[in-house]
This record gives structure tokens, C-alpha cells and sequence, in this order.
């Protein structure tokens, strides 16, 4: 909920930008935090979810480590103070120079995603003398229950190692001399709230844990990955995902042997609702079937919903502050500027009866928003506005 004096604030800056509340952010951190650390829990943060440098130091400040897929995002982590032993590189299709990079920031671990990716960093730690920390990503064929495109560990799915790939990887991990084995590693999807899918996650690397011991391996790190939901329809009734229940799942769940940490990859929960996307009516376009509302946003700035047909709630400020019993109330399709027709938001939207310039804001976007903006029809590169 936008109070009178932030909206009045807002109205002050050029649309379109990206509004931080840095101090839910900071609650959501401290929440995590402190139920992570009632069972020794490691977070990482996924940096993918959002690179804004306010959140990066907000995050980092915090103590967690840092879940990079790129090598500049193994760059930015360490340049906004994550300690490299907390720096973890993972991705299916690491290049060899962002291998070499990190091999010379001596990061914590690589998450490897293939046998040949083993045998490549094997290689480029050898020619420098190192010896690489890896985990293996093992797709555990566990369904996440989330949307298709975001659920990343069923069998058909590009990443990790299928379970009948692995006598291959221990015959590989024995013979490459600059590798250490020190985790494994699984990540089921994202926009998950269903808990259930984290049980079955847990029997899988139960499982998997065992058997890695069978074969004569120290497995350290039992690194589960990320995926947690947040509400998208109630952005101020639930804006803090309910971590203590997460983690309680692995804490009941998971059998975590002598010396073995766990480890977590969070994104999205821990910063999708920080941040709204504050966009400008431009035209309000009356039709006999249609009413459009067009703003100075779209999918340049959050391609969520024309991606994953993704649900935001959209809220009209300006009018907010001005609504009475009276108010008319009337369905919009919410569209930007861009020219393709799935440049919408979301069709049949109900908004008090909305003017040109009134200001819109799209709720729960600090997660794969800002990061995931693009520079098509040469839009501007969106700008930042911070609560504090
Ligand atoms: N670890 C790995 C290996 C991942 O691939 C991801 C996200 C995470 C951790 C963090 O997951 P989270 O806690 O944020 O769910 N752009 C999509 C989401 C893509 C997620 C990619 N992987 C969206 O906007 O919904």
C-alpha cells in the first residue's frame, strides 16, 4: 500500500521507473536470515533475480553469499563485497573465459551442469595450477508444480545431470586430478508454493546423498537451490514470503549427514516484493468492446506477463488518492507502447475510471524485472527511485 507522501513523492520523478521500499527489503533479508540461521542454513542469493546495486549492498550486508550464472555476475558479486568464499558460478553453458575468471578469483565452487563441463574445467584449472571446488547439478526429476516455462528439473529440461548419467560423472570425478567433489546440486523450478514439491525434492537428494557416499565421496554441501513463491495477488496482506515454513520443510525433511552444510540459491522471495514498476497513463482509448489504458511502460521495462502471462496487480495511484463511494469504476486492457500486440499487462483490468497522466503502479516486480528489461523500439534504459 503507497502512502499519501510516497505517492506525492512519486509523482515528482519521470515515468517510467522502478520504485525500491528499501526497508521491506531489509525486512524481508532480516526474516530470511534469522530463519535461516535457526537450523545453520547457507543462502545464496540469486543474483539474476535483480542486480540493482541498493539491493546488492542490502543483501550483501546481510551475510549472504552469492548464486552467479555469468562471469559478470561473478564480477559484480565480488565487486559488491560478497566474500568469494561464498561466490558460486553455476549455468549450463559456461564459457571458457568466464570459467578462467572465476578460477582466478578463487570463488567457492563451480555448479556443474555436464560430464564435458567437468572435463573442461579440469582442464583450465590444470593449466593454472588450481584445483577447482565443483558440485554437480543432478536433475532430480521432481515436478514443481509451476509454470512450464520456469520449472527446470523434470528429465526434459536442459539442465543439471539425469541420475543415470551419474557412474559416469564419479568415473570422470575420479580421473580428473584438479576437480574436488564437494557438493550436489538441485533446483526444481521457480514461483513455487507448494511446499510439497520441496518434500519431494528432499527424498530425491536423500537418495542421491546416499548413494554419492556409497561410491566413496565427502559430499560437504547439499545445495538444494532456490524457488520459493511469493504472493502476486496480495502484495501488501503477504509481502513476506513465509521463509520459517521453507525451511522447517527441509529441516524435517532432508537427512543432513555429520559435517554437511546446507546450502540455499533464493531469489525471487527475497526481492520480488520490493519493488513496483511506477508507469504514467498516457491515452486512455475508449472503445465499443475495449477500453485500453496506454502507459509509458511495457514490455521493455517488465516482460513478465507477455513472457510467462505472469499476474502483477495494478493499482491506480493518482486515483487512489482521490477515490470516494461515488467513483466509477471501468475494465482496461493495460497496454504499453511497444509494437507487438502481447505488449499488455493484463486484459480486463477493473481501475477506477482512470485519466491521461494518472500514475499506475504494477505491484511485486523487484524479482526478473529490471534485470530482464530490453532496449527494443530503442526505449530508454528504465531508471531507479529509492524510498530512501
Ligand atoms: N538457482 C538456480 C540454478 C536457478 O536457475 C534459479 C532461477 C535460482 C536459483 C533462483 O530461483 P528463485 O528463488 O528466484 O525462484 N525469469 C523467470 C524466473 C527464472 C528463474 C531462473 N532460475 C520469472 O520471471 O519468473
Amino acid at each position: 500500500m503507497f502512502t499519501q507522501d510516497t505517492i506525492n513523492r512519486l509523482k515528482s520523478a519521470e515515468t517510467p521507473f522502478y520504485y525500491y521500499d528499501l526497508q521491506l527489503l531489509d525486512d524481508t533479508l532480516k526474516t530470511c536470515r534469522t530463519a535461516a540461521d535457526q537450523y545453520g542454513y547457507h543462502v545464496h542469493y540469486a543474483l539474476k533475480a535483480n542486480f540493482n546495486p541498493k539491493v546488492l549492498q542490502a543483501i550483501q550486508s546481510v551475510g549472504f553469499g552469492a548464486d552467479c550464472v555469468s562471469g559478470n555476475e561473478v564480477k559484480a558479486s565480488i565487486q559488491y563485497g560478497f566474500s568469494k568464499d561464498k561466490v558460486v558460478f553455476a549455468g549450463v553453458g559456461k564459457t571458457d573465459r568466464e570459467i578462467n575468471a572465476a578460477l582466478d578469483l578463487d570463488i567457492f565452487c563451480f555448479n556443474v551442469e555436464s560430464v564435458q563441463e567437468l572435463l573442461v574445467i579440469n582442464d583450465l584449472a590444470g593449466a593454472k595450477g588450481k584445483k577447482a571446488n565443483v558440485a554437480i547439478r543432478i536433475n532430480p526429476n521432481v515436478d514443481a508444480h509451476t509454470h512450464h516455462f520456469i520449472t527446470t528439473g523434470l528429465e526434459e529440461n536442459k539442465f543439471g545431470v539425469n541420475v543415470w548419467q551419474l557412474p559416469d560423472v564419479a568415473f570422470t570425478l575420479r580421473n580428473c586430478a584438479n576437480l574436488n567433489l564437494i557438493g550436489i546440486h538441485f533446483h526444481i523450478g521457480s514461483q513455487i508454493t507448494d511446499l510439497d514439491a520441496f518434500k519431494n525434492l528432499c527424498t530425491r537428494v536423500n537418495e542421491l546423498s546416499d548413494w554419492f557416499a556409497e561410491q566413496g565421496f565427502n559430499i560437504k554441501v547439499l545445495n538444494v537451490g532456490g524457488g520459493l513463491g511469493v504472493n502476486y495477488h496480495s502484495p501488501d496482506e503477504d509481502n513476506i514470503a513465509n521463509f520459517a515454513a521453507y525451511f522447517k520443510v527441509f529441516n524435517d525433511f532432508l537427512q543432513v549427514k555429520a559435517g554437511q552444510e546446507v546450502h540455499f540459491e533464493l531469489g525471487r522471495a527475497l526481492v520480488a516484493q520490493c519493488a513496483s514498476l511506477i508507469a504514467s497513463v498516457l491515452y486512455v482509448k475508449n472503445g465499443k468492446k475495449k477500453n485500453f489504458l496506454v502507459l509509458d511502460a511495457g514490455m521493455t521495462e517488465l516482460i513478465r506477463p507477455m513472457l510467462y502471462q505472469a499476474y502483477h496487480q495494478i493499482e491506480n495511484l493518482s486515483q487512489q488518492l482521490i477515490t470516494t463511494h461515488n467513483s466509477q469504476f471501468t475494465n482496461y486492457d493495460v497496454v504499453g507502447p511497444i509494437c507487438e500486440s502481447t505488449d499488455c499487462f493484463r486484459k480486463d483490468v477493473e481501475l477506477p475510471e482512470s485519466v491521461r497522466g494518472d500514475l499506475i503502479a504494477i505491484r511485486t516486480a523487484g524479482a526478473y524485472g529490471e534485470v530482464m528489461a530490453s532496449h527494443y523500439n530503442l526505449r530508454d534504459q528504465v531508471q531507479s527511485v529509492y524510498s530512501e
